[in-house]
């Protein structure tokens, strides 16, 4: 299925953990690298990052219409609930050296953060509160329409 011509219609197995470049600079630490036309699954317009996120709080309950991201654990660890409304996965990200795409038309929730955790996100479009679907029935009733 191509995804451009409907980005709703996404399923969980459009979803991906990838594993992002990174070099060791032997024993002075590690370095990871998220470039254009780097075999990314996006093109990157903006970057944002949460953090200072305290015990038991849960981000990011929302969907996209049109907007892919890639997300990436750059310090800490948390979880990210998935759901294309069909399936639901949890993934937990703890690498600074992966990333996990997330297309558009897929539900996500982060929680359990640790303390300090950072969680990066890259995306492909500007920021557009028109393109969030923020209410979760919503989402499901969107989600149907597209079977
Ligand atoms: P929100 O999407 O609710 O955060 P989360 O999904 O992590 O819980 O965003 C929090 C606030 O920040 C909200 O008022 C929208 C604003 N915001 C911007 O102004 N620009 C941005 O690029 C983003 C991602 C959020």
């Amino acid at each position: 299925m191509n995804l451009s011509d409907n980005p709703l219609a996404a399923r969980m197995s459009h979803c991906q953990l990838l594993e992002l470049e990174h070099h060791s600079a032997s024993g002075f630490g590690m370095l990871t690298v998220a470039a254009n036309g780097n075999e990314l699954p996006i093109e990157i317009r903006r970057v944002f990052y949460i953090y200072d996120v305290p015990a038991g709080a849960v981000r990011g309950g929302h969907a996209h219409h049109r907007m892919n991201e890639l997300i990436v654990a750059v310090s800490g660890c948390f979880d990210v609930e998935l759901t294309d409304g069909k399936t639901t996965t949890t993934v937990t990200l703890r690498r600074p050296t992966q990333g996990l795409f997330i297309p558009a038309g897929v539900w996500r929730s982060l929680s359990n953060f640790s303390s300090g955790c950072v969680a990066l996100t890259l995306c492909d479009t500007d920021y557009d509160e028109s393109d969030y679907i923020r209410d979760y029935n919503e989402f499901i009733q969107l989600k149907e329409s597209c079977l």
